[in-house]
C-alpha cells in the first residue's frame, strides 16, 4: 500500500538517527556523555508534582480546549513581568511548543506556501511545516558571524508571493544566538512591509548570558497583530515530558481560528496543566539560578572549543547549545567514530551532526551541535574527551 509523498519526503531526525549506534556501544559497556539532545538534567521544580498530588478530583475530566484558566492566567502574569499584556483570549494552551508551532503553521499557511527561517534551525521545523506541505526558505547565517542575521536586502530577496511568515527561535536552537533589538526591529519592518506573520519561538527565553536580556517579540508594539509567540515549559522549567506549551498572540482573528484546531484535539492533559501553572508562578530567583548554572556550563564548553586548533565558533549567549565547525571533513563520520572507535577509560561522547539543522544542501557538513545539558563536572570531562578525540582522529 502506498504512503503519502508528503510523509516519505520528511527527513529523519538528525538528532535521533545516531541513537541506535549509541545504544549498541552502551550495551557493550561504554559510558557515553550525551551532548546530542536538548534534554536538561536539572530537576523539575517540586511545585509541579506538589500541585498534581494536591489535585482533588475523582475524575480526570477533559480540560477546556483553550486550556486551564489557572495556567492561562499564570502565563499572562509571566509576560507582565516584561510589561507584555495578554488578555485571557490571547493565550491558547498546547501540547508543548511543538503543537503550538504546528497549529500556527496550519492556521496561516496553505499547501505550497513558504516560511522564511534563519538557518541553521531547530530541525523539527521541517517536520511541522513539511507535514502540511509548507516549505521552509532558509535565511542562511554563519558561524563566523555568530549566526546573526544577514542584511535586510538579503532577507527581502527571499520573499515571494507565497511567503507567509518569518519563523525563528530566539534564543536560538541550535546556535545559542540571541538576536539583538536591531535585528528584531528589522524583522518587524520586513513583516510590516511584506505583510507577513512573525512566529517567535521563545521556548528558551530566560536563558540569556553575560548580562544580556532575551527580548520577547511581544514587546514590539508595532507588530503586535502579526506576532505569534511560542511558549513551553520543557526547557525553562526542565519539564520536557509534561508536554505543555502555549501560543500567545494579540491577533484575535488568528486566535479564534487556531481555537478550532484546539477544539478538534479536545484538550491538553489536565493534570500537567495544573502542575505547569505552578511553574509559571516561580519567581525570577528560580530562572536566575538556572541561568547561572547554564552559563557555567557554557563557559566550560567555549573555553575548550577555542583552544582546539581549527575550531570555529563564536561564544553563544543563550539557550544551551553551541554550533561549532570542527577540523574534520565530515562531522557525522567523526561523531560515529567517537561513538564506535574512540574511548578513554571506557568513556566517550555523542554530539549531533549540524548538517541536519540546515536546509541548504552542503552546509554544516563539518559542524556539530553541542547541547550543554550535563552538570559542570561531566561537561569538563565530555569536553576533555572531545579534545582528545579530535587529536587522535586527525593524527
Ligand atoms: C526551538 C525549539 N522550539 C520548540 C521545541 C519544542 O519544544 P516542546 O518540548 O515544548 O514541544 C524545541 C524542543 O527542543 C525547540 O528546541
Amino acid at each position: 500500500m502506498k504512503l503519502s509523498n508528503r510523509i516519505q519526503s520528511m527527513q529523519e531526525s538528525p538528532v535521533r538517527k545516531l541513537v541506535p549506534i549509541a545504544t549498541r556501544v552502551k550495551k557493550e559497556g561504554k559510558k557515553i556523555y550525551h551532548l546530542n539532545i536538548g534534554q536538561p538534567d536539572i530537576e523539575t521544580p517540586k511545585e509541579f508534582m506538589n500541585a498534581i498530588n494536591n489535585y482533588d478530583s475523582r475524575v480526570i475530566k477533559y480540560s477546556f480546549s483553550q486550556g486551564e484558566p489557572t495556567l492561562i492566567n499564570a502565563i499572562r502574569e509571566y509576560f507582565v513581568r516584561d510589561d507584555i499584556h495578554f488578555n485571557e483570549n490571547e493565550i491558547l494552551i498546547t501540547n508543548g511548543g511543538s503543537e503550538a508551532l504546528t497549529f500556527s503553521t496550519i492556521a496561516i499557511c496553505d499547501p505550497g506556501d513558504e516560511i522564511l527561517v534563519p538557518e541553521p534551525f531547530y530541525t523539527n521545523y521541517s517536520g511541522f511545516t513539511g507535514g502540511v506541505n509548507v516549505s521552509i526558505k532558509p535565511i542562511t547565517t554563519k558561524a563566523e558571524d555568530g549566526f546573526h542575521l544577514p542584511s535586510k536586502d538579503d532577507i527581502v530577496k527571499l520573499i515571494t508571493p507565497k511567503t507567509k511568515a518569518i519563523l525563528f527561535s530566539n534564543p536560538g536552537n541550535p546556535t545559542g544566538t540571541i538576536f539583538r533589538l536591531d535585528e528584531l526591529k528589522m524583522i518587524a519592518e520586513i513583516a510590516i512591509e511584506h505583510d507577513l506573520y512573525i512566529i517567535s519561538d521563545e521556548v528558551y527565553r530566560g536563558f540569556a548570558f553575560d548580562g544580556l536580556k532575551g527580548i520577547s517579540m511581544g514587546s514590539l508594539k508595532e507588530v503586535s497583530d502579526r506576532v505569534i509567540i511560542i511558549e513551553s515549559v520543557s526547557k525553562r522549567y526542565s519539564a520536557c515530558g509534561a508536554r505543555i506549551g502555549a501560543i500567545a498572540s494579540k491577533n484575535s482573528e488568528l486566535m479564534k481560528n487556531i481555537l478550532k484546531l484546539c477544539q478538534a484535539r479536545l484538550c491538553v492533559a489536565t493534570l500537567e496543566q495544573i502542575g505547569a501553572a505552578e511553574l509559571y508562578k516561580l519567581t525570577d530567583t528560580y530562572t536566575e539560578s538556572i541561568k547561572i548554572e547554564y552559563q557555567a556550563r557554557r563557559d566550560i564548553v567555549y573555553k575548550t572549543l577555542v583552544k582546539i586548533p581549527g575550531v570555529v565558533c563564536e561564544k553563544p549567549t543563550g539557550a544551551f547549545y553551541v554550533v561549532a565547525k570542527l577540523p574534520v571533513k565530515n562531522a557525522e563520520e567523526f561523531i560515529i567514530w567517537m561513538l564506535e572507535e574512540f574511548e578513554e577509560d571506557g568513556e566517550s561522547i555523542m554530539m549531533a551532526p549540524a548538517e541536519g539543522f540546515y536546509s541548504t544542501k552542503g552546509l554544516g557538513i563539518d559542524e556539530v551541535r553541542i547541547a550543554y545539558v550535563l552538570n559542570t563536572k561531566d561537561m569538563e570531562r565530555a569536553m576533555y574527551l572531545l579534545r582528545k578525540g579530535l587529536e587522535k582522529y586527525n593524527s
